[in-house]
């Protein structure tokens, strides 16, 4: 049984409230935290194994080279917390080093519950020495957690560049607030995409089979099934564009019409003119300077940065 820290009710008032607030925004926005519902969150795994989105093999390329190295660096029984868990998949790499020197409790965070529960599961099948603390939640509630829990050295691990997902900012902002959990003798791990050219940033984030336009339109899906919506989503196109001064891959669903969409629930009738866009998420890419100014930022001490070896994505150890 995981942990529970999703109160239904409320999440469900967060995502009416949010959604409201969004659809009555100029421009129009949707914040991403709404994507990874069950099938957002499978529809994401596909993505990840999709031949332009380079940013997984990448970064299993590192932890397949580094996990033995980073693992020696600990002493004693070791809690790590994965945040954004989704499957798991890579972590695997991670907990089979960690159980090769000694004894660990791996916890788990995850906004999609059924995400969660599969990857528990399996893990639990995999790996009899694992202790599995599986917390359904937002990172927030992993962090408190983790600020309290006793037991042994707290390694955080943020995979994925997901840190991307926030504004430079925030970005430094939240990962002081995770720096504080892990002090004082704890490491962050997280996996940071690296600033490259626009063509295989676009193709990483509008793939030829179309992938990640059903992802980010399952957003409408959502909003029809939770909310009462009225979504065509097929007539909202799926738009990745790179803003290379910000550094950013900006995600825009576009209505391909002139069209008024009610969502029920909200008594909200929203317009959309034709080529009008709902900004749904931007993912910042960073260059090795901006890794080292958001680890001050954040104070943190920028401890190793691991590249693959086509040089595309970064894995990063910080220290408090
Ligand atoms: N964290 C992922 C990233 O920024 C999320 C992601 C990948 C994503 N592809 C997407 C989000 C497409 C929205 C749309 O790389």
């Amino acid at each position: 049984m995981p942990l529970e820290r999703l109160d239904p009710g409320a999440e469900l008032a967060a995502f009416a409230r949010d959604v409201a607030a969004g659809m009555r925004a100029s421009p129009k926005r949707l914040p991403c935290c709404y994507f990874y519902d069950a099938a957002g969150s499978e529809l994401f795994e596909e993505i990840c194994a999709l031949p332009e989105y380079y940013l997984t093999r990448a970064e299993r390329e590192i932890l397949t080279d580094r996990a033995a190295t980073l693992a020696a660096a600990f002493r004693g029984p070791v809690t790590l917390m994965e945040l954004g868990s989704g499957s798991a998949a890579k972590t695997r790499i991670l907990i089979e080093a960690f159980l090769r020197r000694g004894p660990l409790q791996y916890v788990p965070v995850d906004i999609s519950r059924s995400a969660l529960d599969g990857c528990a599961a399996a893990l639990r099948r995999d790996y009899a020495d694992l202790d599995i603390r599986a917390l359904a939640g937002r990172y927030e509630d992993g962090l408190r957690h983790l600020r309290t829990a006793a037991g042994g050295q707290k390694v955080v691990i943020w995979l994925g560049s997901s840190v991307g997902n926030l504004e430079r900012a925030e970005a430094a902002q939240f990962l002081h607030r995770v720096r504080d959990a892990v002090a004082p003798r704890g490491r962050l791990l997280i996996g940071i995409d690296l600033r490259k050219s626009r063509a295989i940033l676009e193709r990483a984030y509008d793939d030829a089979q179309g992938v990640t336009a059903r992802f980010n339109r399952n957003i409408l899906v959502r909003i029809n099934r939770e909310l009462g919506g009225h979504f065509d989503p097929q007539t909202f196109a799926h738009r990745a564009a790179y803003d290379e001064d910000g550094g950013r891959i900006e995600m825009y669903l576009v209505s391909t019409r002139p069209q008024q969409v009610r969502i029920d629930h909200l008594g909200l009738d929203v317009q959309f003119s034709a080529g009008e866009s709902i900004h749904t998420e931007d993912s910042y890419k960073y260059s090795p300077a901006e890794i080292r100014l958001l680890a001050k930022r954040a104070g943190f001490r920028l401890e190793q940065t691991w590249l693959d070896n086509a040089r595309r994505f970064s894995l990063n150890v910080l220290a408090p």
